[in-house]
C-alpha cells in the first residue's frame, strides 16, 4: 500500500481556484484585445485541453478551436529539442486572427517551432497565451502574449500536464516529487 509520503503528486504550486480566476482574467483581457474580430484557438494536444475549454467558455468574441498534436518529451521530464507534427489542422489559417493556446512553455523549443510552422500559413496574426511559464522560457524569443503563472523551474503536473500521460486530470497543478 502506498503511503501519503509515497505519493508522487506533492505539494500545489496553483490552487483549482486560483486557476479559475486567472483563466477567466485572461479570458477577460483577450476577448477585450480581440473585440468587434473573429478568433481561431488553436489547441496543443494533449496537455492543454483542459485550459482550453474553460478559457474558451469564458471568452465574449466569436471564436472557432482546431487542434495540433505535436512530439516533445515522450515520458521523460527534460525537452528532447525534437519536435515533430503528429496531427495538423484540420482548417486554413489564411487571413485568420489565430491565438496558439498552450499548457506550459519550458524551454521555448516547441512554441517556437509553431510560431515559425504556422506563421508560414499566413494568419492575419498570430499570438501565444500559455497558462504556464517556466524561467527557461526567458532564452528563447517566443514569449507569449498572454501568461497566467510564472512557475520555478519544476515538474508540474495536472490540470492538463501529465508524467507519463497520468496525472492529467488532477484540478490543480502539482510538483511532482522526483526521486
Ligand atoms: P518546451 O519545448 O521545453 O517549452 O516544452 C513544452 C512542452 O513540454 C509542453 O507543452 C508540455 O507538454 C511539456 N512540459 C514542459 N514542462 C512540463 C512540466 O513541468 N510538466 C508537464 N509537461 C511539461
Ligand atoms: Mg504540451
Amino acid at each position: 500500500m502506498p503511503t501519503p509520503s509515497d505519493d508522487p503528486v506533492g505539494e500545489i504550486l496553483v490552487s483549482e481556484v486560483a486557476l479559475a480566476a486567472r483563466v477567466r482574467e485572461l479570458a477577460a483581457e483577450v476577448s477585450a484585445d480581440y473585440a468587434d474580430r473573429e478568433l481561431v484557438l488553436i489547441g496543443v494536444l494533449k496537455g492543454a485541453i483542459f485550459f482550453l475549454a474553460d478559457l474558451m467558455r469564458a471568452l465574449t468574441v466569436p471564436c472557432e478551436v482546431d487542434f495540433m498534436a505535436i512530439s516533445s518529451y515522450g515520458s521523460a521530464t527534460k525537452s528532447s529539442g525534437v519536435v515533430r507534427i503528429l496531427k495538423d489542422l484540420d482548417m486554413p489559417l489564411e487571413g485568420r486572427d489565430v491565438l496558439i493556446v498552450e499548457d506550459i512553455v519550458d524551454s521555448g523549443l516547441t512554441l517556437q517551432y509553431l510560431l515559425r510552422n504556422l506563421a508560414a500559413r499566413n494568419p492575419a496574426s498570430l499570438e501565444v497565451c500559455a497558462l504556464l511559464i517556466k524561467p527557461g522560457a526567458r532564452q528563447v524569443r517566443s514569449s507569449p502574449r498572454y501568461v497566467g503563472f510564472e512557475l520555478p523551474d519544476r515538474f508540474v503536473v495536472g490540470y492538463g500536464l501529465d508524467h507519463a500521460e497520468r496525472y492529467r486530470n488532477l484540478p490543480f497543478v502539482a510538483a511532482l516529487r522526483q526521486p
